[in-house]
């Protein structure tokens, strides 16, 4: 005999826990099933331990997605506002780090304690260290997806697909729910890794690996985007936020550019010095700007160094033009092992933006990163964890 369940939820990510306690407040009985010994593992590893739990300025534009409209329904019908709410009536103390960045004061813990606490006071299951053996879907019958768990077998009306994408696999990151959506016939867009360091290789490794741990602020532009933050050199290429920002919009081949100067108009900066320093040479001015390894490095390879005074007009045009348009040779990225997300993923012209409802498959949904929807570094993704399980949460 099958338990019943009024709905199944296949992984107790944020996505996941956010549907379940939503749902479980409802009075729908509820189970969890993750796969990995606890649930929320990406919650506790995020924000350096402290999770960036939201963004205060969360808006649609935040989110990579093939149809950007997609996202904005259960944005709109979740904001940071009600998820702040649930924060401060658990009493969970948080600080605004940078651009509207919320982060817990004391540890990423809190947060899944609160959804935790939340799907026990909903009369939430959770099992972990458990997930699906076999799926059977039985068309016609009123709880048509049979599972055969360790726990016995289980019957629903509402499947959700909640497990996440291909990032950080020690994690228990897995392919589970794009095969699930292929295997229903949805289409699975490419998937790639996202917001995650770029390599270098060849005589650009060569010429900055010696300079690992060195940053500086930096405007990172490819394919018409562009983000202004640090970039962190690594012994395999770049990192920080400016860069795993861009990642996202960079693909092999493409071209990215960096501003070295950011906020400055670069050829004024070099007249204004020429005028206040003409004895001083540029790596003597770049290197009280800059890092001043960095500086020098720069002055070795990529500019010629000499006195401020002795650059003529159009040597200190192409000065400033490199300067504020340096062109980043990246070879790749680390991949899924060090990625904080996935782009692409479920197609979601075949998903219900109100509900998460499958558009082919009536009681199946997808919430989430498992869908094609990616959010910029600084607590878009999870946000957009919360409201996906959130309307997933209100339909099932
Ligand atoms: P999530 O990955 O959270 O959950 C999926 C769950 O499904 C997992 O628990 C997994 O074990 C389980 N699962 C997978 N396959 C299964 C199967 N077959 N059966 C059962 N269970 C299965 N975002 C942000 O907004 N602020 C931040 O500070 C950070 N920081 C951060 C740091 C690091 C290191 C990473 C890797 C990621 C972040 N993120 C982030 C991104 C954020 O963690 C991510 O977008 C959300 O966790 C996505 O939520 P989901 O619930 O969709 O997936």
């Amino acid at each position: 005999m099958a338990e019943r369940y009024d709905a199944v939820i296949v992984g107790g990510g944020a996505a996941g826990l956010m549907c379940a306690l939503t749902a479980g407040r409802r009075g729908k009985r509820v189970l969890v099933l993750e796969h990995a010994n606890k649930v929320g593992k990406k919650i506790l590893m995020s924000g350096g331990g402290r999770c960036n739990f939201t963004n205060t300025g969360t808006a649609p534009a935040n989110y990579l997605s093939a149809n950007p409209h997609f996202c904005k329904s259960a944005l709109a019908r979740y904001s940071p506002w009600d998820f702040i709410a649930m924060v401060e009536r658990h009493r969970i103390a948080y600080h605004e780090k940078e651009l509207g960045q919320l982060f817990c004061d004391l540890s990423s813990k809190l947060i899944v304690k609160m959804l935790v606490d939340e799907c026990q006071a909903a009369g939430v299951r959770i099992e972990t260290g458990h997930g699906i053996d076999a799926l059977h879907h039985g068309d016609g019958d009123d709880a048509p997806f049979r599972l055969h768990t360790a726990h016995g077998n289980v019957a629903t009306p509402a499947l959700v697909v909640a497990s996440g994408g291909l990032s950080i696999p020690s994690m228990g990151a897995s392919g589970f729910g794009y095969e699930l959506a292929r295997r229903f016939g949805h289409r699975v867009l490419p998937t790639r890794a996202g917001l995650v360091p770029l390599t270098l290789s060849g005589k650009h490794q060569e010429r900055l690996h010696d300079l690992s741990g060195v940053a500086l602020p930096v405007t990172a532009s490819c394919n018409g985007q562009a983000f202004s933050n640090q970039m962190l050199i690594t012994h395999r290429g770049v990192s920080g936020p400016a860069i795993l920002q861009i990642s996202s919009y960079w693909q092999p081949g493409d071209d990215l550019r960096l501003d070295l100067l950011p906020g400055r108009d670069a050829l004024d900066w070099l007249l204004a010095q020429q005028r206040q320093r003409p004895a001083a040479e540029l790596k003597t001015v770049l290197g009280e700007t800059l890092p001043k390894r960095f500086a020098q490095r720069l002055c070795e390879l990529w500019l010629a160094n000499k006195p401020m005074k002795q650059y003529n007009a159009p040597e200190l045009k192409q000065l400033a033009a490199t300067l504020s348009d340096w062109p980043l040779v990246a070879s790749g990225t680390e991949g899924y092992r060090t990625a904080e997300v996935t782009l692409g993923g479920v197609d979601t012209d075949e998903v219900s933006s109100s509900t998460m409802q499958s558009k082919r498959v009536p009681g199946l949904y997808f919430v989430g990163e498992v869908l094609d929807v990616t959010g910029w570094l600084g607590g878009y993704n999870f946000q957009w964890a919360w409201a996906s399980g959130h309307a997933a949460g209100l339909a099932v």
